[in-house]
């Protein structure tokens, strides 16, 4: 992005971001603006913002389900999380991300899940991870008539293949299986690729060569876009916290002083004060006092603790 001159402003609100808005931007050299979200209230703050899209991350996993990767978490579980943000959104796009397991199998396991998560959920779009022979699965589920982002470079469900969460694409031959993996990607039919975590030389070296919109994460600056995980860009998620995270606000810490305040307050009978209860008229109180004396006169045994 360093290279275009050309800033993007925020989607008009209420109309929601289409396919051709997107490579509009791209072709504009206008920034895209992704983030995940993963409930109401996530989706209704990527919302008013003013976010161009929004991903179901199963980074989710991770981050509000507190699996240790993302690997276990379950199409429900995704879709249960795709249905609360569409709930909460309007204008950005919505992507759902579809779990390890659950489109590798075959085109028909890939075209079922990724059903699901336009009809059960309400998704715009449908994400998945690597080349290889997630490529025939994109051409199957785009040949469906589903929108599909592909994403190389660290590909979070195979990071043990690739020896771990490490940056990917580093010598050139590995490069080049990115690099490859990316074009297939664009010739299946993809309307947009994430890079995560490679080279920025590799990102600019693969630029002129994707026609699709490119938005990065730990790619560099010459992507078509950026996205960041909703609970590192807010500092609400304590995990470790990769290198191209950039914290823009330190979510998690408010959010420990006001629980440790409320909790503080209840213990010193602070909390509540009177202007937080409800009250009876007076006449009201006294016929109920009248009516707890000829109804319920003493405490019955049966409220009384065991001896
Ligand atoms: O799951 C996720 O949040 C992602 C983004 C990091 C692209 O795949």
């Amino acid at each position: 992005m360093s290279a275009r001159p050309t800033a993007s402003a925020p989607p008009a609100k209420g109309k929601p971001v289409t396919l051709s808005a997107l490579a509009e931007k791209k072709a504009l050299g206008e920034p895209i603006a992704m983030v995940t979200a993963y409930d109401f209230p996530s989706a209704q703050v990527a919302e008013e913002a003013g976010v161009d899209v929004v991903l179901v991350g199963d980074s989710g996993a991770m981050t509000v389900l507190g699996y240790p990767s993302t690997v276990p978490v379950s199409v429900e579980e995704m879709l249960m999380l795709s249905a609360a943000v569409r709930r909460g959104l309007q204008t950005p796009m919505l992507v759902g991300d579809l779990p390890f397991g659950s489109y590798e199998v075959s085109d028909q396991q890939a075209v079922a899940t990724a059903q699901r998560f336009v009809k059960e959920a309400g998704c715009d779009a449908v994400k998945l991870e690597r080349g290889g022979t997630s490529v025939a699965r994109a051409t199957a589920i785009v040949g469906a008539g589903i929108p599909v982002m592909g994403h190389v470079g660290l590909t979070p469900q195979t990071a043990t293949a690739l020896g771990g969460y490490r940056s990917q694409g580093r010598t050139a031959e590995r490069a080049l299986e990115v690099a490859h993996d990316a074009l297939a990607l664009q010739e299946a039919g993809c309307f947009a690729i994430v890079f995560e975590a490679i080279p920025s030389d590799l990102t600019a070296e693969l630029m002129p060569r994707l026609e699709i919109p490119v938005i990065g994460i730990g790619a560099g600056p010459d992507t078509d876009g950026q996205v960041l995980v909703f609970h590192d860009l807010l500092g609400i998620y304590d995990g470790h916290a990769a290198r191209f995270v950039k914290r823009y606000a330190d979510v998690r810490k408010s959010m420990v002083e006001g629980v440790a305040a409320y909790a503080e307050d209840v213990r010193a009978r602070r909390y509540p004060e009177p202007r937080h209860g409800y009250t009876m008229a007076p006449d009201e109180r006294e016929r109920l006092r009248e009516l707890l004396r000829a109804r319920i006169p003493s405490t019955p045994a049966t409220f009384l603790p065991p001896a």
